[in-house]
């Protein structure tokens, strides 16, 4: 690999500061303090374009902030001489290419006013997200070895494997396009990065429920968008549709005509076309309507779903709707409910027990 993150550090320009920390309340707060602190918290983040979480749970506070190095700065110094906390232990600190708490504008859980599962999940996914930039390390320096190792460690810690792809994997695959976009990685670490997070997907695989197997109802064809190079999506979509017992197919058409025979012949219940996970890929969505246009009309009688994905849906760029889908993912896990239920949706076929 030629260009290691050491050197995106150097740069920081575009960069984006992360800092997590845990720290002892001074005093008890009442709901109404968490509320009034998020509340001009929020309001002083936006100004300052930072993003995070805020947990308080029985007299802890534990919070990730991520945003330009210097807002973060000044936030910091704020922060850290605030006599309403104390012991202030830094959890984490670093500078990477993308942020993983942006839609989440300061989100908070407080213990006292919220399920306590609700502030669990969201501390774990934390905890997941936080890899990501050794992640990033371990792809761009080429280390399979190690990113095996780390896959191993989570599943031995009893990570659920849809958690590890939707906040570890998937949003490698996204930080890896941003160093891509900002020159601190050449196409070939983002290819063969990509590969390596293909594998370590693979790697999270759950096994078959006999349950899932004899469920076996639908059909889908799992396609790259025509011209697409980047694959990590719909090889993790082939593994979870595969392991929820349905009968998969994948494409990797280089035009809509060829997909467009695919179809025909294949006859799938659902189609699933897939732009790059690290990519944003702004300019392919006229092309994608007109794939999808297409695709509907090569096999207008079994066809019932499409479903799209990619950076570009999981961004919140575009919506089902901009480019003629029934449904887009924003991460794989979790499609094959959806898509299920949206075949039987538009079939009205009962539920399946
Ligand atoms: C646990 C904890 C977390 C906080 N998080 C934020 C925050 O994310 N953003 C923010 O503007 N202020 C936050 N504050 C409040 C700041 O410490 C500070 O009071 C506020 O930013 C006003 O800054 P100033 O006193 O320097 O004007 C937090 C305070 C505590 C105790």
């Amino acid at each position: 690999m030629s260009i290691g993150l050491e050197n995106s550090v150097a740069n920081p320009v575009n960069w984006t500061s992360s800092i997590s920390y845990q720290s002892k309340a001074t005093a008890r707060p009442t709901a109404a303090d968490l509320r009034e602190l998020t509340w001009k918290a929020k309001t002083r983040n936006q100004t300052l374009g930072v993003t995070g979480m805020l947990l308080y749970d029985n007299g802890r506070f534990f919070q990730t902030l991520e945003g330009p190095p210097a807002s973060l700065q000044t936030l910091w110094s704020s922060i850290s001489d605030d006599r309403r906390h104390s012991d202030i232990e830094i959890l984490s600190e670093h500078i990477i290419p993308t942020r993983l708490f942006g839609e989440w504008d300061m989100l908070s859980y407080h213990g006292d006013e919220q399920p306590y599962t609700a502030m669990l999940a969201a501390k774990a996914r934390h905890e997941l997200t936080a890899q990501v930039p050794d992640l990033i390390d371990l792809v761009l320096n080429g280390d399979d070895l190690g990113i095996n190792k780390r896959i191993a460690a989570l599943a031995e810690d009893g990570w659920d494997g849809n958690d590890v792809i939707k906040h570890l994997i998937e949003p490698t695959a996204r930080a890896l396009g941003d160093a891509w976009l900002s020159d601190d990685c050449t196409e070939l670490d983002l290819t063969i990065g990509l590969s390596m997070l293909q594998l370590a997907g693979h790697a999270v695989r759950h096994t078959p429920t006999p349950a899932a197997l004899r469920n076996n109802r639908y059909s889908i064809l799992l396609a790259s968008a025509p011209g697409e190079a980047h694959t990590l999506g719909i090889s993790l979509m082939a593994d979870l549709f595969t392991d929820a017992g349905w009968h998969v197919d994948m494409a990797f058409p280089d035009s809509n005509q060829a997909l467009s025979n695919q179809l025909a012949s294949q006859k799938p219940d659902a189609l699933d076309i897939g732009l790059s996970d690290a990519l944003p890929r702004q300019h392919s969505l006229a092309n994608l309507r007109e794939t999808i246009e297409r695709s509907r009309f090569a096999a207008p009688d079994q066809l019932t779903v499409v479903s799209v994905g990619g950076r570009l849906f999981a961004d919140a760029a575009a919506t089902a709707d901009n480019v003629g889908a029934d449904h887009a993912r924003k991460t794989v896990t979790g499609t094959t409910i959806e898509i299920a239920e949206l075949i039987r949706q538009k079939r009205q076929e009962p539920r399946s027990r």
